[in-house]
């Protein structure tokens, strides 16, 4: 195993109800007023709005709304929150929702605190020294966001997708009731299941020794993730098959699972934000369309992992053959596993390509990932 420092101080309370407490939670912390960040309607639709606004007015906490976050958030409408949260003077922020309002809240938190153009940070030209507390209610199991310390957004007018990490934007306290996310949809599961299986796997094949704990840890949280996502897409309100759905998203991007792997990167996340910048689409369907492709052009330079995925997961004997499984599920569950499926022409190509060599800068990558490396798997990707 290598050596690892861990860290990771988000207080999580999980189950039934749970959300109730908010109100007490704040005060028991001292907050007496929050920026409100959430999404578009889920929250009105399923009732959660409303608990949350009369937990708060309970405990006498003020709150400012900022609504409206959308599916990959973009930096004009974080600004406004930021605007927003110092003008009031908030003490905390409250995130109600998905990956995204919890990101954009994140970030607001980081805006608050500076007078920094907060873009900087995003193109890793400035580290994050403070943040506001970031509480979280989350409605959508996916990112892992509600207990990590990242954020990822979109600047719509550069079209770079990008992301910030730092101690200081954890969060202070998630409440996560599988129950609120009984109204997720089909589609919108399929994706979280993907961006799930994503996060694991990514050190999982791209670091170069990964300890046997860590593998069984991964392909557990694996073949839940698949398990559980059959069982909701069957029957939505199944408490069990959601609470361990959930679970599993926080624990595949909390830190513990790439812990003692030696190396280790994020490629395709890499290039699925370049798709989610260029086109919008949903994280998720970004990264069902990349891993297959990427799986194709990687497998020969960690081949022994490889079978050992196909066996474990799909009891295959070939590299190749797990690969082709993952890709038929992920079509299953209905997640688009090629540029086609999602509408693009193969002349975009080296459009996309030029946008994911900018990450790859960002991210220290780009040495691996050259401009023929990305046409290369994005080829893959076409059909
Ligand atoms: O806007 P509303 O009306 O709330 O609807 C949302 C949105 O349309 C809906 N939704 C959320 N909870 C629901 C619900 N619909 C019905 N019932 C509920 N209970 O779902 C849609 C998608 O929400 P979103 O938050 O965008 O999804 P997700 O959680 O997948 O977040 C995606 C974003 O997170 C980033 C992605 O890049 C993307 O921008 N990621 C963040 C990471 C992190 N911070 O650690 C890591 C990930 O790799 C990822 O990059
Ligand atoms: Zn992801």
């Amino acid at each position: 195993m290598e050596n690892f420092e861990f860290f990771n101080p988000t207080r999580i309370l999980f189950g039934k109800q749970a959300e109730q407490k908010i109100g007490k939670l704040l005060k028991k912390d001292d907050i007496e007023k929050v920026l409100f960040v959430y999404g578009k309607s889920s929250i009105k639709d399923i009732g959660l709005y409303d608990r949350v606004v009369s937990s708060l007015k309970k405990e006498g906490i003020e709150f400012i709304e900022h609504g409206g976050v959308k599916p990959n958030p973009v930096l004009s409408h974080t600004k406004e929150g930021i605007t927003k949260a110092k003008e009031n003077k908030v003490d905390a922020i409250l995130a109600v929702g998905g990956g995204s309002v919890i990101d954009e809240g994140k970030t607001i938190a980081v805006g608050a605190k500076t007078d920094k153009d907060i873009w900087e940070y995003f193109k890793r030209d400035k580290v994050i020294k403070k943040a506001l507390p970031v509480y979280v209610i989350l409605t959508l199991a996916a990112t892992g966001s509600e207990m990590n310390g990242f954020a990822v957004i979109t600047n719509e007018e550069t079209k770079e997708k990008l992301s910030i990490t730092s101690e200081h934007i954890f969060p202070k306290l998630s409440i996560l009731n599988p129950e609120l996310t009984f109204t997720v949809s089909p589609q919108y599961q399929a994706y979280a299941a993907v961006d799930t299986i994503a996060h694991v796997i990514e050190y999982y094949f791209s670091g170069q020794y990964c300890p046997n704990l860590q593998n069984r840890l991964i392909e557990t949280i694996i073949k839940t993730v698949m398990e559980t996502t059959e069982i909701i897409l069957d029957e939505p309100q199944d408490y069990n098959a959601r609470a361990e759905f959930m679970w599993s998203a926080t624990l595949a991007l909390n830190g513990l699972t790439r812990l003692g792997i030696k190396g280790g990167e994020f490629p395709n996340h890499m290039i699925a934000h370049s798709l989610g910048a260029l086109y919008d689409l949903p994280h998720g369907a970004c990264l069902s369309i990349v891993i297959p492709a990427w799986m194709r052009w990687y497998k020969d330079k960690n081949h022994k992992q490889f079978e050992r995925f196909a066996k474990e997961i799909f009891n295959v004997n070939s590299a190749e053959e797990g690969i082709n499984n993952l890709k038929v599920w992920f079509k299953k569950i209905g997640a688009p596993v090629s540029l086609r499926d999602a509408g693009i022409v193969e002349s975009e190509i080296s459009r996309i390509v030029e946008n994911a060599y900018n990450i790859a800068v960002v991210w220290d990558m780009a040495q691996k990932y050259s401009k023929e490396v990305l046409t290369e798997i994005l080829k893959n990707a076409n059909d």
